[in-house]
């Protein structure tokens, strides 16, 4: 039995950091975490159940080695799932840069999740999916939905989902200043089990991170924006914080970030509320409100960065084409 499923997902900002497993098998993460989809990246996938062998081809590339290891692992927790066993053809395209801290991981395996259910047959809940998905790439389970959501860190396998996360009218949006397009040198998951094993710092990240999770649901049901930015900017510096302290030390930052950091402080300085948040990339997004986004985007852009792309919330996973 053959069947053929494609799927879009958009990839999505953590505003309160996942940075760190208690359960590398299972992705349970040491701590809840805030996230906002983009409407501006996404992942397109199409799964076809029924072939010889596994196959990934990413933007036309075949994949091998650890990329598509990943797939295929992801693909056995679906084989177990349905009850099948044969292998799939997978062909994904990521308008997202792949690798470059801009969360392709989490666009990617939503929509992988999502496609390869389908297209076994199996019907989930959108919390099923997020649990599936989060045992692909953590922050996919995010990916599920679109706008704010939020995911709880939970204690096993079962606990540990994304669901949206009410935004009150707080009009965000995002400003991507791209410095750098290209592939990190350490992947995510690399740099976080690096982080918890080595860094001093990493049990107080946790117990700061709590922390700030807490007060960031209380800010976002609040609809209080500047609280909603101060707490992603600060959480932020602090997952970095916490990376710098490992043996050897991980830092994504380059030059043009730290031109991006400062011009947000000079933004905010003279009138412009905005906010900076940075993941396993040199890249720095700058949370604002809707209607300062042109302002935002011209000053990132008078920088002289590699790039500078616009988004605003987008939408959750969706199926786009389904066995008939
Ligand atoms: P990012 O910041 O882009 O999320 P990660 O290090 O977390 O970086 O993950 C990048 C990895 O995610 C890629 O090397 C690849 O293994 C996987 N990935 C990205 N996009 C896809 C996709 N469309 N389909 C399958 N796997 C993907
Ligand atoms: C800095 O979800 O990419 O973007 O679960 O190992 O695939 P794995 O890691 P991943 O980590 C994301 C880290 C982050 C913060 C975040 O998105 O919350
Ligand atoms: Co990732």
């Amino acid at each position: 039995m053959s069947g053929r499923s494609t799927a879009v997902a958009h990839s999505n900002i953590a505003l309160i950091k996942y940075w760190g497993k208690v359960d590398s098998r299972l992705a349970i993460p040491a701590t809840s975490s805030v996230s906002l989809t983009l409407d501006a990246y996404r992942t397109e996938t199409t799964v076809e159940w029924g072939n010889d062998r596994d196959s990934v081809v990413l933007d036309g590339d075949p994949l091998s080695g650890v990329p598509a290891d990943r797939v295929s692992r992801f693909l056995d927790l679906v084989r177990d799932l349905s009850g099948r066993s044969e292998y799939a053809s997978v062909v994904s395209r990521n308008t997202v840069p792949t690798a470059a801290g801009l969360a392709s991981s989490a666009s990617g395996f939503a929509a992988l999740a999502a496609a390869a259910t389908s297209a076994a047959g199996l019907s989930l809940s959108p919390r099923e999916l997020s649990i599936l998905a989060r045992k692909g790439s953590g922050s996919a389970s995010r990916s599920i939905f679109g706008g704010l959501a939020v995911w709880y860190a939970g204690t096993d396998d079962a606990s540990s989902y994304a669901e949206p996360l009410h935004d009150p009218g707080l009009d965000l949006a995002m400003v991507v200043a791209v410095v750098n397009a290209g592939t990190k040198e350490i992947s995510s998951r690399d740099a976080m089990r690096l982080t918890a094993d080595t860094s001093p710092y990493y049990d107080a990240w946790v117990s700061s991170s709590r922390v700030d999770f807490a007060g960031m649901l209380e800010a976002v049901a609040a609809g209080d924006f500047t609280r909603v930015g101060e707490l992603a900017e600060s959480n932020a510096m602090r997952m970095h914080a916490s990376m710098l302290g490992s043996t050897p030390p991980v830092s994504y930052w380059e030059p043009d970030s730290v031109r991006c950091l400062r011009l947000v402080r000079e933004l905010r300085a003279a009138g412009t509320e905005c906010y900076a948040t940075m993941d396993a990339g040199p890249n720095v997004k700058v949370l604002c409100r809707r209607p300062d986004v042109a302002s935002v985007s011209a000053a990132v852009g008078s920088l002289g960065v590699a790039g500078v792309t616009t988004s605003l919330p987008g939408p959750g996973v969706r199926v786009t084409e389904a066995p008939r």
